[in-house]
């Protein structure tokens, strides 16, 4: 979404919403119930979530999540909607076109998932694809590696199939992908990520990954699959139907425990509570997995040998059977005696494995028999039986695929640039060349060759657009010839073979110098950020988007060098506009912006560095915190350099800092077209320059926000104890969101105290302010360290004036412009009051107060007509309807 941008003293140029960290912090946190489970719908297209009846568990579309949007959404065959056993199988997604089309899930690194895949073919495109007796299958990786295939050669259209594979996240994502292998055309009905527990399946890691091939339950089950929420995991557990005499059911109701730290497979109980035995006249019986015969004609798919699949069974055994009675038996594999004299644990839980041991064989066949000595027949309640999946491909060096999703992402065809660009090789993106000779290290991007693939227009755009933005100019028409004053496409495609370049000349990548932004602000390079930030030693802050190192220029100016924790160029599309907004928006509350650093190795913003801290710190008497300024706050305390860095804020102080900070948002508000919206105002990002004028901090979160559209923001963004609770309630963006905000920072400068805190159980600071004055006056609620030394009608005209921007209804508060206006009066009031208040004793003080109201009356109907601008700023008088409004704060 573009929206255009101007501010007052701008000109016009393009803003694209806000750094890509909220979209991040979205995607994880849509659809995942309950932790680590992501239920996707592919091919949902009626509505974009729904919950599930049978699992309660809320499915959502898989738009969000299909590689470049490719692939269409279709429904089943209307005969089979019916047949259909849930919502999920109703809806598909098909990929005609392309090789190989892949889902990015969301992962957390290094945990352990179960991925599940289910396909129900349903004749959605009236092929009769499935039953018509000619072949239909096509594969599915996991990442790089191969997973399964999926025949549905002669397979019912409305029966499911499903493939799981268990594996260990290698990123914070981790991709599916379908590969046509020219035999129908692949598609998906559903895609299930469940995290496991860090303890089970202790055997994986990343290059062992299994797929499951079997998993059964024993005894009398009602529902042919088990699976959430009695399987906590949500695994598929089918009833083995053995049912037939001589098979006998066991059941108890008695827990059946396991021993500590027996974590590897954390079989539910309800099914551990369930067994199938044999008749007292037989001594055996066999379970077995005998895998279907065709399996043998596949043998040159992917480079995997079916004769040679690695087999991991494994039995989970209880017994049930009560009393203490003697059940031994032996387990056999084709007649070899594997596991001798088992006696499975009395109500325990015990899995029987060869752990890290896989066997190959065409099937598994195994007979569980009763030893001669003991009384009873063997049991068993659960059996597993998974294949191995080499997951030891590696993938693309993560700089070029970050470096290639930028690329990708300016780049409107995509439909073949899809998963790894390098690997597996054989799925390579069209026009990359990659090197694989190192060959225990990842594939490197030697060099893109784009108009072999016959897409320079779509790419000459797109990357133009990258490189500068405002160098060239996308209106000039699709090439083949360059506009005038562009670079050469040549020149262009050159700068993207970026391997084999030297550490140093990777700091100058293709974003460097050629094409520096238009804009006054110093462009740093990495290697200069670390010289002036000596060696990022001096951390002066942290926060969402990153960490503040403390820096000194050349010209012996100090700043403060805001390192934002996304570096990867894939997430930072936004970066460029944001610092061209930035460096055009200029107020004297506003912190200033002196350069940035943006290449492969660095996201850096770069601001002056404002010496005395934030708000909250000096609220608080918090200076000397290490996080802050401490560094440099404690050499200068210590060597008494600067007494000003001891005094607590007086109030005219703070009503000083109020009337600062209120400007710089008026000024974002006012006199920005379309208006920004701070969305995160708080004391934390209200800062202090050495005279102690506030300047406003952190856009961050600022979005452009365009009044003539309603803005609905799918994420509501702030912090605790600052948020518009009608933001919250409708997530309709407002510039009186940040009022309410400033609200509360007005009485936490009044006040002292923190938005949120406890007395003695947690209270928000408004309710706070007002059942104090409820109970007793005005004078309970300020900050002790002011003393006596404030005057009560101003305090209550501060306080009023808080209240009212804290109006739960957005329509109720006032403007930003009203604000600095009440204010502006108050401090000038202050400031001359003070002066003759100075040589006053306490009661005389008190009876002046009197007649402050009066004048305070007047000097606001002043206001109306009378501009306080002071230099710099554009505020002005407001709109003359508008103070009737305000008129009525200080009569509370
Ligand atoms: C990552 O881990 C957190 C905490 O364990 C969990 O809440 C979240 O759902 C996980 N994310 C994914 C994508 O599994
Ligand atoms: C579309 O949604 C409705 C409920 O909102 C549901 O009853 C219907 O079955 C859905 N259609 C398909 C094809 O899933
Ligand atoms: C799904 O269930 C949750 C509570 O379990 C509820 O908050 C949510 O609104 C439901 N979603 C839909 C689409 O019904
Ligand atoms: C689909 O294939 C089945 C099995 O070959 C056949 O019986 C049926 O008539 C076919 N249906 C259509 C519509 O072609
Ligand atoms: C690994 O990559 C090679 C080369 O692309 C491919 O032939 C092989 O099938 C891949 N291995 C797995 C396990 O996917
Ligand atoms: C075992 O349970 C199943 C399912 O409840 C039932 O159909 C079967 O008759 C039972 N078998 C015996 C021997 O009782
Ligand atoms: C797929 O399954 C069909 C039917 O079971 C079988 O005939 C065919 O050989 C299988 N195809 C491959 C490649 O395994
Ligand atoms: C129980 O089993 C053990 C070990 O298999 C055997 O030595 C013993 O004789 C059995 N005891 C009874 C009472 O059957
Ligand atoms: C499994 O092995 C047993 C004993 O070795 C044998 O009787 C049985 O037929 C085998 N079953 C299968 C399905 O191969």
């Amino acid at each position: 979404m573009v929206i255009s941008y101007s501010c007052t003293a701008g000109t016009k140029l393009a803003w694209i919403l806000s750094l890509l960290l909220i979209l991040v912090a979205a995607t994880q946190v849509h659809g995942v119930s309950p932790g680590g489970f992501l239920n996707i719908d592919c091919g949902l297209t009626n509505r974009s979530t729904y919950n599930d009846t049978d699992t309660t568990l809320t499915y959502v579309s898989d738009t969000e999540f299909v590689e470049g949007g490719n692939g269409k959404s279709y429904d089943i065959m209307a005969q089979y909607i019916a047949d259909a056993t849930n919502e999920q199988e109703k809806t598909l997604r098909s990929f005609p076109d392309g090789q190989r089309n892949c889902y990015t899930l969301p992962t957390n690194s290094s945990k352990k998932y179960l991925i599940r895949a289910t396909f129900t073919y349903g004749n959605y495109d009236g092929l009769n694809s499935s039953e018509k007796g000619s072949l239909f299958l096509f594969g599915l990786h996991i990442g790089v590696n191969f997973w399964a295939t999926v025949n549905l050669t002669n397979w019912g259209s409305s029966d499911t199939m499903y493939k799981e594979v268990i594996t260990v996240a290698p990123d914070k994502f981790i991709s599916v992908c379908l590969i046509n292998l020219g035999s129908g055309t692949p598609f998906v009905s559903t895609l299930d990520l469940r995290e496991l527990d860090g303890a089970m399946f202790p055997f994986l890691n990343l290059s062992v990954s299994i797929s499951h091939l079997a998993r059964q339950r024993y005894g009398s089950v009602d529902d042919y699959i088990t699976r959430y929420p009695t399987d906590p995991f949500d695994r598929f557990w089918e009833a083995a139907l053995r049912y037939k005499f001589p098979f006998l059911n066991m059941t108890t109701n008695q827990d059946v425990t396991k021993l500590p730290g027996n974590d590897d497979f954390q079989v539910p109980m309800p099914i551990l509570q369930k067994a199938s035995t044999i008749s007292s006249n037989f001594s055996e019986f066999n379970v077995s997995v005998i895998f279907p015969d065709n399996m043998k004609n596949i043998d040159n798919i992917n480079n995997i040998d079916y004769r040679s699949l690695e087999l991991l069974p494994i039995f989970h055994f209880a017994d049930i059977g009560g009393n203490n009675q003697n059940r031994t038996f032996d387990i056999y594999n084709d007649g070899n005696l594997m596991f001798p004299n088992y006696i499975p644990p009395l109500f325990r839980a015990e899995s029987t494995y060869q752990s890290g041991k896989f066997l190959r064989k065409r099937g598994l066949n195994f007979t569980l028999r009763k030893t001669p000595s003991s009384e009873l027949q063997p049991l068993i309640n659960a059996f597993e039986v998974y294949s191995l999946v080499h997951t030891d491909n590696l993938t693309t060096s993560p700089d070029d695929v970050d470096y290639m999703k930028e690329v990708k992402k300016y780049y409107s065809y995509t439909r073949n640039w899809n998963g790894d660009p390098c690997s597996p090789r054989e799925y390579s993106w069209q026009g990359l060349a990659c090197d694989y000779a190192n060959g225990n290290k990842n594939p490197r991007i030697t060099r893109i060759n784009l108009s072999a693939s016959g897409l320079i227009g779509g790419l000459h755009i797109a990357f133009m657009k990258m490189a500068s933005l405002e160098n060239f100019d996308s209106s000039c028409g699709i090439p083949p010839t360059p506009c005038t004053g562009l670079y050469p496409l040549e020149a262009v495609l050159e700068r993207l073979e970026f391997a084999g370049k030297s550490a140093e000349q990777e700091d100058y990548s293709i974003y460097e110098e050629e094409a520096p932004l238009h804009i006054d602000i110093k462009r740093f390079t990495y290697a200069e950020l670390k010289l002036i930030t000596n060696n990022f030693q001096s951390i002066i802050g942290k926060g969402g988007f990153g960490t503040v190192y403390h820096g000194i220029l050349e010209n012996n100016d100090e700043v403060a060098v805001k390192v934002l924790v996304e570096t990867s160029i894939a997430e930072s599309k936004d970066f460029l506009p944001e610092v061209q907004t930035l460096s055009k928006v200029h107020h004297k509350n506003l912190v200033t912006l002196v350069g940035y650093c943006q290449n492969r190795k660095c996201l850096a913003l770069v601001y002056d560095f404002m010496p005395r801290g934030n708000l909250q710190q000096l609220l608080r008497g918090d200076i000397e915190n290490v996080w802050t300024y401490g560094h440099r706050y404690r050499e200068l305390r210590s060597s008494k350099q600067d007494s000003r860095y001891d005094s607590s804020l007086n109030w005219e102080e703070r009503l000083h800092i109020a009337l600062d900070a209120a400007q710089g948002l008026e000024y974002l508000h006012e006199s920005c077209s379309p208006s920004i919206v701070h969305r995160d105002v708080k004391t934390p990002n209200i800062l202090l320059d050495k005279n102690l004028v506030a300047k406003i901090s952190d856009f961050g979160l600022s979005r452009a926000f365009n009044a003539a559209h309603t803005h609905i923001s799918t994420v509501v963004a702030g912090t605790l104890g600052y948020l518009d609770p009608e933001y919250h309630a409708t997530f309709q963006l407002t510039v009186k969101t940040d009022v309410y905000s400033f609200g509360i920072v007005l009485l936490e400068i009044v006040t002292g105290q923190p938005p949120v805190f406890m007395d003695p159980q947690t209270v928000h600071l408004p309710n706070w302010v007002r059942q104090k004055i409820d109970k007793g006056s005005i004078h309970d609620v300020v900050d002790k360290k002011l003393l006596d030394q404030y005057d009560a009608t101003h305090l209550q005209t501060v306080i009023d004036l808080a209240m009212n921007c804290l109006e739960n209804a957005s329509i109720d508060r006032p403007s930003m412009t009203e604000v600095v206006s009440v204010l502006k009066v108050l401090f000038t009031v202050a400031v001359s009051s003070e002066k003759r208040s100075v040589t006053s004793t306490p009661q005389e003080k008190n009876v002046m107060d009197a007649d402050i109201p009066r004048q305070f009356h007047l000097m606001i109907s002043g206001a109306t007509t009378t501009s306080y601008d002071n230099e710099g700023s554009s505020s002005q008088s407001g709109p003359t309807g508008g103070m009737s409004e305000i008129s009525y704060i200080s009569g509370r």
